[in-house]
Parts: C-alpha cells; sequence; structure tokens
C-alpha cells in the first residue's frame, strides 16, 4: 500500500529519499526548478527528466488542472518505481479547486501503485512507500492543512472504490464466477454495519419470472445469482439505485462473437463491478443517500440448451422479447434486474453497463454515453461527475430510432433493424422496462468504452479500469450539497 500525506512543513525541511518537481506548461523559470539541472536542455518537451544522483524527477505537464495532477503524480511513481526508495515529496500545485486538487493527489498515487498481478509468477514490488506533499504551493497559496488531509482520505476512498472494482474485472472468468460474484457482496456487507447483502440464486429468478434474465444463463455451466446490496445510514434523504450488469462471460451465446472480440469478455461484468464498489465507496464516504447495487449476474454460453434467436422470452414485466442475436444479452439481464429495481421505489435509477460495441464506435474508447429521458437529471450527473475525470457524453433519444427495435413477434425486439445508432437503440430498448412513475428518474451509462483497456492511458493502466465508480461517487459527493 502507499501512502500519501500533507505536511505541513516546507520542502526543503521535509525527509525523503526523493523529489518530483513538476514543470507546468514548459516553464522552467519558476523557482521550484533548478536552473542548473536544465543547462543542457533547450526546452522540457520531454515527458520526464530522471536525475538519480541529484535524487530528483521533473514531470512536465500540460497544464494545471485536477487530471494533469493525477497524471503527473501516477507517471512520477512509474518512473521511480524500480529505484530502490521508499519515499518522495513534491511541493503543492493548487488547481482552482483546493479540495478536489488534494483528492487528485491522492487518487494518482493510488492508481500509480495499482497492479494486476496476480497470474503472474513474478510479482512487481514496489518499494515506494510513502508521498510527502510540502506546504510550499506553486502560485504561493497557503494551504489549509486540515482541509488537506481530510481530502486525501476523501480521494483515497475514491481510488480505492475504483481499484476494488478494477480487482475484479480484472479476475478471469475461470475463476470469477457469478457465484464468485456473489461472495464478494457478502463479504463486503460482513466488513461493514451499514451495508446489507441479499443474494438470491436461480429459483428465486424463476419464481420472479426473470425469463429474460435466465434465457441468458441457460446453457452455463454457472447458475446465475441476482446480488443485492444495500447501504443503509442512519438518515438517508434520497434512494438511489444503481443495476449493474454482471457477465462474467459474454461469448456471446449462439450468435457467437468472432474469436477476436471475444477476447476481453471477462470485462464485461463492469457494470456491475463499479455498482459493488459505489455502494462500499458510498459507506466509507459516509454518504447520507441509502444505496443500492442490484447486480444481474451470469454468463452468456453456448450450448445445446441456449436460447436461439428466434425465442420469444416473456419478461418479467410481462413485456415480450423477440430474441434476434443472442449477443444482445445485457439489456435482457439489464430489463429483469431494471423491472426489480423499481420494487424498491428508487428517487434515482442509474444503470451501468458495457452495454454496446456501438457505443464504443461512436464516442471512442476513452467516453462513456449518458442516456435517459429526463433532461436535467442527464445534465446533472455529466455536470457533478465532471471532476472526476472520467468523460461523458449524452446520447439523445429520438422516436424514430424507436421504431427500429419494434418487432413483427413480440413487444419488442432485442436488436435493432438497422446497424446504426446502436448505442441509443440499446438504451431505448432499456427505457421500455423502465415504468411510467420512474421515466424521469432513471439514466443509462453504457460504460463499453472506457471499462477496459487494450491500451493504457492517462492514469488507467493496461486493463479495467473502474469506469463509472468514481464518476457516481462525485455525483454523490455533489448532490449532497443539494439535500
Ligand atoms: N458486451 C457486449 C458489448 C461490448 C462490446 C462491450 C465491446 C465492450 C466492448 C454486448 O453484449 C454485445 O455484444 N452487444 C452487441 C449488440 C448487438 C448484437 C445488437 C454489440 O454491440 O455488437
Ligand atoms: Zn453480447
Ligand atoms: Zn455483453
Amino acid at each position: 500500500m502507499i501512502k500519501i500525506d500533507y505536511i505541513d512543513e516546507s520542502f526543503d525541511k521535509v525527509k525523503a529519499d526523493f523529489e518530483v518537481i513538476f514543470v507546468i506548461k514548459e516553464d522552467l523559470s519558476h523557482r521550484f526548478i533548478d536552473k542548473d539541472d536544465f543547462k543542457l536542455c533547450q526546452d522540457f518537451k520531454n515527458p520526464n527528466l530522471l536525475l538519480v544522483e541529484k535524487k530528483r524527477l521533473y514531470i512536465a505537464l500540460e497544464e494545471l488542472n485536477l487530471d494533469s495532477i493525477r497524471v503527473g503524480v501516477f507517471k512520477a511513481i512509474k518512473a521511480l518505481k524500480n529505484l530502490k526508495i521508499k519515499s518522495f515529496k513534491i511541493h503543492s500545485y493548487l488547481t482552482e479547486q483546493d479540495e478536489l486538487t488534494f483528492v487528485a493527489y491522492a487518487e494518482g498515487a493510488l492508481f500509480g501503485a495499482y497492479e494486476f498481478d496476480l497470474y503472474k509468477s513474478e510479482k512487481s514490488k514496489l518499494n515506494l512507500s510513502n508521498i510527502y506533499i510540502c506546504k510550499d504551493e506553486f502560485n504561493n497559496r497557503a494551504i489549509d492543512s486540515k482541509m488537506a488531509k481530510a481530502a486525501l482520505k476523501k480521494g483515497e476512498i475514491m481510488a480505492s472504490s475504483a481499484n476494488f472494482a478494477k480487482d475484479r474485472v480484472n479476475e478471469i472468468p475461470n475463476s470469477y464466477t457469478p457465484e464468485k460474484m456473489a461472495n464478494d457482496a457478502k463479504e463486503v456487507a460482513k466488513r461493514y454495519k451499514e451495508i446489507e447483502c441479499v443474494i438470491h440464486d436461480k429459483e428465486f429468478l424463476q419464481k420472479e419470472n426473470m425469463n429474460a434474465f435466465l434465457a441468458v444463463n441457460r446453457s452455463s455451466a454457472n447458475p446465475p445469482y441476482l446480488i443485492h446490496l444495500i447501504y443503509k445510514p442512519k438518515e438517508a434523504k434520497k434512494r438511489v439505485i444503481f443495476v449493474g450488469k454482471g457477465l462474467t462471460y459474454d461469448s456471446g451465446g449462439l450468435s457467437l462473437k468472432p474469436s477476436n472480440y471475444m477476447v476481453t469478455m471477462k470485462s464485461d461484468k463492469s457494470g456491475a463491478m463499479a455498482a459493488m464498489a459505489i455502494v462500499e465507496g458510498a459507506c466509507k464516504l459516509k454518504l447520507p443517500f441509502e444505496i443500492h447495487a442490484i447486480l444481474g449476474a451470469t454468463e452468456n454460453m453456448i450450448g445445446g440448451n441456449s436460447y436461439k434467436p428466434d425465442d420469444v422470452l416473456i419478461s418479467r414485466s410481462k413485456t415480450t422479447i423477440e430474441v434476434r442475436n443472442t449477443d444482445a444479452e445485457g439489456r435482457l439481464v439489464l430489463a429483469d434486474c431494471l423491472s426489480y429495481a423499481q420494487d424498491f421505489k428508487p428517487d434515482i435509477l442509474i444503470d451501468l453497463a458495457t452495454l454496446t460495441g456501438a457505443c464504443v464506435v461512436g464516442l471512442g474508447e476513452y467516453t462513456a454515453g449518458i442516456m435517459g429521458n429526463n433532461a436535467k437529471l442527464k445534465e446533472k450527473f455529466k455536470a457533478l461527475s465532471k471532476d472526476s475525470g472520467e468523460l461523458y457524453t449524452i446520447l439523445e433519444f429520438n422516436p424514430y430510432l424507436k421504431e427500429l427495435i419494434k418487432s413483427n413477434v413480440a413487444d419488442i425486439s432485442n436488436t435493432s433493424s438497422s446497424s446504426y445508432g446502436g448505442a441509443i437503440t440499446a438504451g431505448l430498448f432499456l427505457e421500455r422496462f423502465i415504468k411510467k412513475e420512474y421515466k424521469d428518474c432513471w439514466i443509462h451509462l453504457d460504460i463499453a468504452g472506457p471499462a477496459y483497456l487494450e491500451k493504457a492511458w492517462g492514469y488507467n493502466s493496461f486493463g479495467a479500469s473502474g469506469a463509472g465508480v468514481r464518476a457516481c461517487l462525485y455525483f454523490l459527493d455533489e448532490l449532497k450539497k443539494e439535500l
């Protein structure tokens, strides 16, 4: 574990094994910079300069904002991780948001130290154990030490929640089954008295007529689970329900994925893992909301008992669904889970899902899509989650796209009749399962792009990113100010 602290002392007085200095906007004239170190350099376009003998590392930041702080600390850890040093010190670089600056420092540190090496014979060992942020500020601003320390704690919660999700999304499908997910949920509930966990098995799903969910599971050797986590603080002002797509593996089913698209489909549980992490994170942050996570956990496999294109499924809400593609399974699981979630009368209902390849094609790998009926709620989510650094774009519904999921044999088709607009038609499919009274309190987050990285970017390592976790926690943390 890496520890990051604020020390109410000047940089020169703080003892550490190494120094890290940010060069902001290529400005080498700043007082934090030793001019001698750059004697041979014309500029500082190089992302970093490691002076081992001077025990000093310079990192270039193009801007001074929350994300560049995260990236800067992340890069410092990566650059120093093979040295035999236990600590480094760094100045304070305040953005326009003092508190969030320190939150960002901690996030950068925990993300920099994150590694998933469970299946590597040689584990990477991080010698670094301490980072000290000193009181000298880049623009000579004064720092409230109490605020800084509390903000670092908050940042640690934000980042460790995201890392909690990452660890589970990165886990492999031969070990991380729906049962394992259920056990993880039970473990979370064991750790906190404010969190309760209810695990529903296949019989319960049958009793509840969750036939869309059950169809997806049909040819899997591993049974499905509906996992329900509830965080109930003493005084809760609102009930927020997160529904997560928990496909521990998506082979596509009979509409089998081509082999190169199947690789990475262990990450199809990212929505569920994010929702689980949000409940734990909210509890650690002591947020004043009652928060539920309802996770639909199953695999989408192939076999003699598979559900088929041409099948018609009678969902929990009685809406009949024509299956035209068994790879559009996430919406089937979510349809029943969303129906179930509304029984608990949410004030806000948010589903998180790696739902469509179309969302990745449309928005790129870095950005998630926000969909829903309520323009204000969509805008609000986007605005209040913005400081997390996670990227979101609103994808608008329209009545013409709705036409594309009409079915000739059932109430709705699970596949659009057009190959365009697939992220929105999937969102519109889910919308069909939202009751009138909840239409305005629901948003759908398609995190298919950012949930799993095949190439690292920013402060995200290869593999799972924890997409949705910090965005939702930042959203709730801001929302509480409106109570
Ligand atoms: N899990 C996939 C979506 C996905 C694709 C997530 C790429 C992450 C990266 C989903 O179940 C799926 O296969 N969707 C289909 C829907 C189509 C058959 C209507 C898709 O997007 O191709
Ligand atoms: Zn699929
Ligand atoms: Zn899927």
